[in-house]
């Protein structure tokens, strides 16, 4: 398998997907439309949808029919960014690379496109399963779990309140756990109950994703200590700035990274317990710890 070109195929989906799933620009209003088409086409990883396509497919899922799970993780994902750099918030001027939505637009206008986007996915899952509803309810299920206030926004309030407060490692985990965590783990389930995973094979992948998702916001606090602008797409040092408490503040940047890998590990050990081919997702983990943005 060429990875790199397996991974350009795979977002090339994920970008079509997005277009065809959106409502059109000049849907009214225009301004708001544009502005949620803005921050989800700006660019970024799109490492939550792909990891809904590649795990469908590790289940042999039908060609397709993991897509509209995938575009709702990405405009839900979409929505926690532009909410995370409101001034309230992470107070960020940058994001995949261009200002954030609330520069680009207005914050006003920000909120509400993330609002929106947040909705979307939702609406995006009970249509577009809606002929398979036992299927339809689990997606939703998952995702909303995930996004909730146990998990994505319980995240972000934790990571609010431990700024220029001591936090524990117990309380970074947690931290981590939710905010990032929660959504890539999400992402692998949905792509396995796309692909009609069994009870088992969700556990494994929801181990992966918790896993996966410890490396993978190790590897952002790493490179928001150490990456410049233009390569990360968003400002480095925030994280120090802000007073967070983040993997690098508690452990250093070796460490870190080296926690980042042994996490990296146990996810690729657990993408080995399942069937099918494996090899796409665990170079998918493999590059997410030696990524540079
Ligand atoms: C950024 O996510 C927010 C975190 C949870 C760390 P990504 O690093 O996946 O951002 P994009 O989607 O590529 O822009
Ligand atoms: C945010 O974590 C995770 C989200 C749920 C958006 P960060 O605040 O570290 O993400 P970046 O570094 O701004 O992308
Ligand atoms: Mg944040
Ligand atoms: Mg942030
Ligand atoms: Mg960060």
């Amino acid at each position: 398998m060429d990875f790199p070109s397996e991974l350009r195929r795979q977002a090339a989906v994920v970008e079509r997907g997005l277009d065809q799933y959106l409502p059109p620009a000049d849907t009214r209003p225009a301004r708001l439309h544009e502005a949620m088409r803005y921050s989800l086409q700006a660019g970024g990883k799109r490492l939550r949808p792909v990891l809904v396509l590649a795990t469908a497919d590790l289940f042999a899922a039908q060609l397709g029919a993991a897509l509209p799970a995938a575009v709702a993780i990405e405009c839900l994902h979409t929505y926690s960014l532009i909410h995370d750099d409101l001034p309230c918030m992470d107070n960020d001027d940058l994001r995949r690379g261009q200002p954030t939505a609330h520069r680009q637009f207005d914050e006003a206008t920000a909120l509400l496109a993330g609002d929106a986007l947040l909705t979307h996915a939702f609406a995006l899952l009970a249509e577009s399963y809606a002929a398979q509803p036992v299927l339809a309810h689990a997606l939703i299920r998952e995702l909303a779990d995930a996004a909730g206030s146990r998990r994505l926004i319980g995240g972000q309030m934790a990571d609010l309140l431990a700024e220029k407060k001591d936090a524990t490692p117990a309380e970074l985990e947690f931290i981590h756990l939710n905010k990032t965590a929660a959504m890539i783990e999400a992402a692998l389930v949905l792509g396995g109950l796309v692909g009609g995973a069994d009870a088992a094979a969700i556990a494994t992948l929801r181990r992966a994703g918790h896993e996966l998702g410890l490396a993978f916001q190790i590897m952002d606090d790493v490179l928001d200590a150490t990456a410049d602008r233009a390569t990360l797409g968003k400002t480095p040092g925030k994280d120090a700035k802000a007073g967070k408490t983040t993997f690098v503040k508690l452990h250093g940047l070796a460490t870190s990274r080296q926690l980042a890998q042994a996490h990296s590990a146990a996810a690729r050990a657990a993408f080995h317990e399942l069937p099918g081919d494996t090899a796409f997702l665990i170079a998918l983990v493999d590059s997410l710890v030696i990524r540079s943005s």
